[in-house]
Order: structure tokens, then C-alpha cells, then sequence
């Protein structure tokens, strides 16, 4: 194919009545995001002038997915073959230009694989294709006796000899529009399924004396369609798999690499250890030495070098500076900023707080729309009342400040620097500097010789 500009269509007018969903195929996940996000990732790592995505069902939720990624889209009412698709988006093509066509339900299709599909000089219509030991269901490429493909015939059209060939049509092909638009033109529907084949276009090739040819790859799954809950499953395993692999080949230590889940990014600097049961969502960065432990759900933060969190930690919309420890069982909510050795213990949530350096919370309490100053320690129970049931209010903590366990801060309050808030009191106006302040009952009194009340006997 000659060096030309490339334009790339995507076919995902499938409904995928198989996934019994009333959500369009196409925006099924794959590793947290939509299966065609990956197939138009990969479109554009190809570098086009232009991406076409031929759309039927849920086309309104199809493209308000994809607003930010300048896409054509051309719409196929009925769905009467994969011909009859591509030729609702010729009329958005460039005449000039070669076309890739990718399948809107292949995942994993490879960026790579596509490469060579296009670095086939010597030919002006190039097919992907796969051997499959088991070809059920699939378009068989015909090779003549020197092997030159010459045609694809489908499974419900094939005889028994074709029906016996192994090798056969992954779905992705490129050709130049030129060629493609007016191949286009003669296809027919007189075939047993009564659809417009884009893949008798090898014939009118074959026929025009058009040089063919078919580029066999071996990666299975960059070539498996999502048309099942059950394929969906499958894929999402390799899918991590191959996640896991690349964590590995980059030195990060993962305790078990079948059991981690990344629905998004994860970048991770030297000596980083990853424990099992763990997922990352979102965009995700740990730096160097990052140690996670066991089930944590970890999205959208950043998480500087040094830094260990505990099992069963969750966090969410959270940047955390180095050398502090998280968790076990923390819950760290948006807008939460933690700078270097901070210190979050068990079940302490915050939410919208920002804690800095040196500060702890180390047990069992609720701190949010906070900001605490340096060397700070929230005694445990602590809880910062940011909530009138209509209103939030914030609580500044200065640097220095011990409150005391089981302390409420009513907000809004400042509880002055260096200060000390005794623990189980009711703070409602803001505390002076370097002092104790203490608000609880007055007096602690003891009755001796109380008794305690008991159940009546039943005689
Ligand atoms: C097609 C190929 C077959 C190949 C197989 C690989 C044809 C005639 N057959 O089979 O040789 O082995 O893919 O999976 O091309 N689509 C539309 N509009 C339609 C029909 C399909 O957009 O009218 C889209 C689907 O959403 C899907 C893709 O085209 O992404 C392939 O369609 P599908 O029905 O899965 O493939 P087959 O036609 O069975
Ligand atoms: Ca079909």
C-alpha cells in the first residue's frame, strides 16, 4: 500500500443481544474502561487523519463516551452486514487516504499487528488473519494452490472442504479508499444471510487483478470479539494478566500477579510492592518504595515514595506524601492531601482534609473538611462536626495542637496552635494558643456503695 494519509473504521453497530444488557456492547468494560475506548486508544496510537465510528444501537450513550476524542460518527440504522456498515462511512472518507477497518468489540486488538498490516508495501488489500483450530463461526480465507488468497467465504455459505480451513478472517483489513469505495459499490446480499459481506471485496480484488494478501498473527485474544458475559470474563483476565506482566517486567513486586485488579493506570516507581486482592482504579502513582498492602481499593491518588498503607485501605481522590503510614482499614475520601509522615490509623475516615506534615490520627475517628498543621495528634474518637444537616463548615487544626480522645470540634472552629483540648470535650468556639482547654460535665462524682439494677426473678 502506498505511504498515504490513513483513515480508520471502526464497525460497532452490533446490539450484542448476548450480553443481555441493555447497555450498548461497545461500552462494556475491559479494565474499567468502555471495550471500543480501547479500540479507538489503539486507532490513535496508528497516528490517523481521521477515525470513523459506525454506530446502531445506544448510539446517543456511544458518543457522549467519547465527546472529548474527535470522532466521526456514521450511523447504521439496520444492521445488514459488515459491507453495508463500511458503507455508511465511506461518504466521511478520503479518497487519497488508505483505510484501516477495526472491529468495535476486539479489546485487546494490537497497535503492533496493525503496524505490519500497513507496512505491507507490496499489496492493495491486506487482511488479518488467525489460525484457528477450531474456525467455527468464522470467515475462512481461501488460498489458491500458490497459496495467494482469493477469497473469504463466510461459515454459512462455506462447502464442506472450505468449511475444513483453519485459517481465517480476524475482521481488521486495510485497503485504499479508492479501491474500497468502489468495491463497495458491487457488493450484493445474495448470500445465505442475506447481509452485505465486506469480505467479498477480496473477490472483486482478486477479479480486478488487485495484489492480496492475508498477514497471519498468533496472538489469539488481540483478535477475540466480546459477544458474551463469558467472553467479557475471559478477556478481562487476560487483560489483567498482561497488566500484572508488564508491573512485573518493570521490577514491581507482586505477591500474587493473578490477583490484581487495574481498571485504569497504574505508574509505579523502583521497589514498589503490591500485595493481593488489590485494585487500582482511576490514575494511580506510587512512588518509589510504595508498599500496599492486602485488599486495598486505591483510585485517583498519588502516593509518594516511602509510603506503606495497610491492609483493607480505601482510597479515593488522595494525594499522600512520603514516608507515612496508612491504614490498615483507613478510609481516605476527595480532596484529601496528607503531606510526609502522616500517620492514618484504623477506621479513621477523611474527607476533604488537609493534614500536614508529621500529623496522626491514628484510631477511630471522622475528620473532615479539616486543615490540620504540623505535628498535630488527634486522639482517637476524635470528630470534627463539619455538618449542620445543611451547611459544611470547616475546622482548622494548628500546627502542634494535641486533641484529646474522644474530643467533637463543632464546626466552624479553630483550635489555636500548640494547644491542648482535653479529651472528651465539646469544643464550640475557637481555642486560644498554648493552653489546655477542657469543656465537659463539671464536676466527676462517686457514690459509693451503688448498686447496680438487676432483673426481677421469675418464681
Ligand atoms: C465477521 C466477518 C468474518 C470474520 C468475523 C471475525 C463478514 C461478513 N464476516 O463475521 O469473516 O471471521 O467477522 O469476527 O464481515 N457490524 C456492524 N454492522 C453490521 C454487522 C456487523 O457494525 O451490520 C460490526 C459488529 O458490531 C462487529 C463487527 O462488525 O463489531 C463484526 O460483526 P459480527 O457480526 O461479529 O461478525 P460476522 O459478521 O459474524
Ligand atoms: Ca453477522
Amino acid at each position: 500500500m502506498q505511504n498515504n494519509p490513513l483513515n480508520i473504521v471502526i464497525l460497532a453497530a452490533g446490539k450484542g443481544t448476548r450480553m443481555h444488557s441493555t447497555r450498548p456492547k461497545v461500552l462494556h468494560e475491559i479494565g474499567g474502561q468502555a471495550i471500543l475506548r480501547h479500540v479507538v486508544n489503539c486507532a490513535k496510537r496508528l497516528n490517523p487523519t481521521k477515525i470513523v465510528v459506525v454506530y446502531g444501537y445506544g448510539g446517543e450513550l456511544v458518543q457522549s463516551a467519547f465527546q472529548q476524542d474527535n470522532i466521526i460518527w456514521a450511523a447504521q440504522k439496520e444492521q445488514l452486514g459488515t459491507g453495508h456498515a463500511v458503507q455508511q462511512a465511506l461518504p466521511h472518507l478520503d479518497s487519497m487516504a488508505n483505510t484501516l477497518i477495526l472491529l468495535g468489540d476486539v479489546p485487546l486488538v494490537s497497535t503492533a499487528a496493525c503496524k505490519t498490516l500497513l507496512a505491507q508495501a507490496d499489496y492493495q488489500l491486506i487482511i488479518q488473519s488467525f489460525r484457528k483450530p477450531d474456525p467455527t463461526g468464522y470467515g475462512r480465507i481461501v488460498r489458491d494452490e500458490h497459496g495467494k488468497v482469493h477469497a473469504i467465504v463466510e461459515q454459512k455459505d462455506a462447502t464442506a472442504s472450505q468449511l475444513a480451513i483453519n485459517e481465517v478472517n480476524t475482521g481488521i483489513m486495510a485497503m485504499p479508499t479508492q479501491y474500497l469505495s468502489s468495491w463497495i459499490q458491487r457488493l450484493t446480499n445474495d448470500n445465505a444471510q442475506q447481509e452485505y459481506y465486506l469480505t467479498d471485496i477480496v473477490e472483486f480484488a482478486v477479479a480486478d487483478k488487485i495484489e492480496v494478501n492475508a498477514v497471519i498473527i498468533d496472538d489469539e485474544w488481540s483478535v477475540t470479539g466480546i459477544n458474551s458475559k463469558q467472553d467479557l470474563a475471559q478477556i478481562e483476565r487476560i487483560y489483567q494478566q498482561r497488566q500484572a506482566a508488564e508491573l512485573l517486567k518493570k521490577g514491581v513486586t507482586l505477591f500474587d500477579a493473578a490477583r490484581i485488579d487495574i481498571r485504569g493506570n497504574l505508574e509505579t516507581a523502583n521497589e514498589v510492592e503490591i500485595d493481593v486482592g488489590c485494585i487500582f482504579e482511576g490514575q494511580v502513582s506510587l512512588g518509589e518504595g510504595v508498599k500496599v498492602g492486602a485488599y486495598c481499593v486505591i483510585k485517583d491518588a498519588t502516593i509518594a515514595a516511602g509510603t506503606v498503607i495497610a491492609p483493607f485501605t480505601h482510597i479515593d481522590q488522595t494525594t499522600i506524601g512520603e514516608n507515612s503510614k496508612i491504614g490498615p482499614y483507613a478510609r481516605l475520601r476527595p480532596g484529601t492531601t496528607l503531606a510526609n509522615e502522616t500517620h492514618v490509623g484504623n477506621f479513621v475516615e477523611l474527607k476533604n482534609a488537609q493534614v500536614n506534615i508529621g500529623s496522626k490520627i491514628n484510631h477511630l475517628s471522622y475528620v473532615g473538611d479539616a486543615t490540620i498543621g504540623k505535628q498535630v495528634n488527634i486522639g482517637a474518637g476524635t470528630i470534627t462536626c463539619n455538618y449542620d444537616g445543611a451547611n459544611k463548615f470547616r475546622t482548622v487544626i494548628e500546627d502542634n495542637v494535641f486533641v484529646g480522645s474522644n474530643s467533637q470540634l463543632v464546626a466552624p472552629v479553630v483550635i489555636g496552635q500548640g494547644g491542648t483540648i482535653a479529651a472528651g470535650s465539646t469544643i464550640t468556639k475557637n481555642t486560644p494558643a498554648e493552653a489546655l482547654t477542657l469543656c465537659r460535665a463539671r464536676e466527676q462524682k462517686s457514690i459509693a456503695g451503688w448498686k447496680r439494677p438487676v432483673k426481677a426473678r421469675k418464681d
